[in-house]
């Protein structure tokens, strides 16, 4: 996720961007850029990679007295990490940073090109400072050509404008990303998008609304919603800066349960469109030549992909085969062009599924990557990549990046259904209304959290977990399992519902905890049975369902859902939170559990 700060004072603007950006950097980067407007001079420096590179560029750069600037952290999402995408972007005489995606760039930027305005970058960002610049040329008032500006775009952004045309002001909005405005008695402004920049600098704080837009200046703040003049409410700013990096949540892992009905909406950003999906990176691609999916995975990954077969045969109706990466590698795989090989991975790096891919490409397979991180040894590789944009992840517990896996894998299956004419235009136009819901449904209600956490207390002790489910609930049922055993160090699997009576079912007594995941649209009647069995033999039943179900010793009550993955996002929820409170109980360090390593570069 890209970062953003700001500053209006008279000390070196260059220390407090840089250093406002190392303390972003835990949100992940691939570029980075600077500017500082002075004495109507504006001088802007970009660099790839680490924010050293930045500074190496800008070490002979100097900016005391009276100044303004502005600074980025970019991760990638429209366009390659290069230079030419990093920010700042700039007009003729006005430059922007920008947090956040603008959903309907494209028709800004083909208007603004259809006046003959040329485009530097691959990205959405740019047209935000041709717009603004081509209203100031038309002589629009400055603040209304930034106010005009504004009310064009959609989507998710937090945005900083500078502009030799107010030398002392920067202009700036949000929505849906955030972004804060700090002071302090010396006389200086700051904006971040976090507290962490912020802390040791300001020590007052206004957490702006979405839809607020302003400028500011060395004395003053002004506030917009909507056209209405805001009241500013300054609270003071905390100052420890890991908890702040943390925003307030006790682990990063607990943070990034809690972004994913945000990052969802990033994933699904000028995907979803109104009765169809768009997925640019796949422009061109034909289909028809392809008559089966192969994919290849590791550890949650994996769990993504087994959860997308489901969807690729049901509604694109393609046979697909998942594969556990490390097992693929050695197997002697038969590989037929004709078949389209997908991998997925967070990091982007890890060896097995890396090599798995390797094999498939000297194999002459078409191969598409699904990836978080742009520029990884995986994206570098695959033919085509898309990106689940779900920012950084730190903890080593896999959440949201496995949330925008799926989104991803769903929106995938709908537009292959569609371009094979195998998915009728009603199911595709209901999906997609599903879709666009999901965001909703992965807030995170705060009496859920708390009944999860007074619930945990009962589940610290016991000779083992098994999360059963069937159907998509059944790699729901693993990917929960792991989730638990990665973090609490407590004995879990996963399995299908319906096979606990071949065997396992012989462990069940007392002190074998289920947790049976019971969707109202999915085989509800048939998982009953199987979780009836098992409490037959005295297993101790934990239900998630949004129906009571009077065998069960605890229950997790679910809201009724009329989509499956609806129900899926919000049981995927309570099993993150289960297995957080549970290992938060048993005093584990829950971001990095022992053994473990975020991303495995190893075999
Ligand atoms: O980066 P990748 O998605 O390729 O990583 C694959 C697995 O190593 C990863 O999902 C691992 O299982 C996580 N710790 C799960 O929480």
């Amino acid at each position: 996720m890209c970062g953003i700060v700001g500053y209006i004072g008279k000390e070196e603007k260059k220390s407090f961007l840089l250093n406002g950006l190392k303390e972003l950097e835990y949100r992940g980067y691939d570029s980075a850029g600077i500017a500082v407007l002075k004495e109507c001079e504006i001088q802007a420096y970009k660099a790839t990679g680490k924010l050293e590179n930045l500074a190496n560029k800008t070490s002979n750069f100097t900016s005391e007295d009276f100044g303004i600037g502005i600074g980025h952290t970019r991760w990638a999402t429209h366009g390659k990490p290069t230079e030419i995408n990093a920010h700042p972007h700039w007009g003729e005489y006005s430059y922007v940073v920008h947090n956040g995606i603008i959903e309907n760039y494209r028709e800004i930027k083909e208007n603004l090109q259809a006046q003959g305005i040329k485009f530097l970058s691959q990205t959405d960002t740019e047209v935000i400072i041709h717009q603004f610049e081509k209203y100031l040329n038309e002589g629009v008032e400055i603040h209304e050509a930034f106010t005009k500006t504004v009310s064009m775009l959609h989507g998710a952004y937090a945005i900083l404008i500078i502009t030799k045309k107010a030398p002392d002001t920067i202009f700036f909005a949000k929505n849906a990303v955030p972004l804060i405005v700090g002071k302090n008695d010396k006389g200086e402004k700051f904006l971040a998008s976090a507290d962490s920049p912020l802390i040791g600098y300001a020590t007052d704080v206004v957490y702006l609304e979405d839809g607020e837009y302003g400028w500011l200046n060395k004395e003053d703040i002004n506030l917009f919603k909507k056209g209405e003049k805001q009241s500013i409410f300054y609270k003071k700013l905390k100052e420890d800066k890991l908890c702040a990096q943390k925003e307030g949540y006790r682990f990063f892992m607990e943070k990034e349960i809690y972004e994913q009905s945000s990052v969802a909406s990033e994933t699904l950003m000028g995907r979803v469109k109104d009765s169809s999906i768009a997925l640019d990176e796949l422009e061109g691609f034909d289909f028809g030549q392809i008559n089966e999916i192969k994919i290849c995975a590791c550890g949650t990954s994996y769990h993504a992909a087994l959860t997308s077969a489901y969807l690729f045969e049901r509604l694109s109706k393609i046979k697909t085969n998942i594969e556990i990466a490390s097992e693929f590698r050695y197997k002697e795989p038969l590989l037929d062009t004709k078949t389209l090989f997908i991998v997925i991975s967070q990091s982007g790096e890890t060896a097995d599924t890396l090599e798995a891919l390797k094999m498939a490409k000297n194999s002459g397979m078409k191969t598409l990557a699904i990836c978080n991180v742009d520029n990884s040894s995986i994206v570098r590789l695959a033919d085509t990549t898309i990106l689940t944009r779900a920012g950084i992840e730190k903890g080593v517990a896999s959440t949201k990046a496995f949330a925008t896996q799926i989104l991803t894998l769903w929106m995938l299956s709908l537009y292959i259904g569609d371009k094979k004419g195998s998915l009728d235009k009603e199911t595709l136009k209901s999906e997609v209304k599903a879709l666009a819901h999901i965001p909703s449904v992965l807030h995170v209600k705060d009496s859920q959290h708390e009944k999860i956490r007074r619930l945990s207390k009962r589940y610290l002790h016991g000779h083992g977990f098994f999360y059963i489910g069937r159907d998509i609930f059944y790699p729901l049922a693993l990917e929960g399992a792991l989730k638990l055993k990665e973090i609490s160090y407590l004995h879990a699997e996963g399995y299908p519902a319906g096979e606990m009576k071949h065997g396992p079912i012989a462990l069940a007594d007392s002190e074998l905890f289920t947790i049976a995941l019971m969707p109202k649209n999915t085989l509800y009647d048939k998982t009953k049975s199987n979780v009836e069995e098992l409490s037959a033999r005295d297993a101790t039943i934990l239900a998630i369902s949004p129906y009571e179900f009077e065998l069960a010793d605890d229950f997790i009550k679910t809201s009724l859902q009329e989509h499956p993955m609806s129900e899926f996002f919000e049981m995927m929820l309570i099993t993150q939170l289960l297995a957080l409170e549970i290992a938060v109980r048993l005093g584990n360090d829950v971001d990095m559990p022992r053994n473990l390593a975020k991303s495995v570069t190893v075999e």
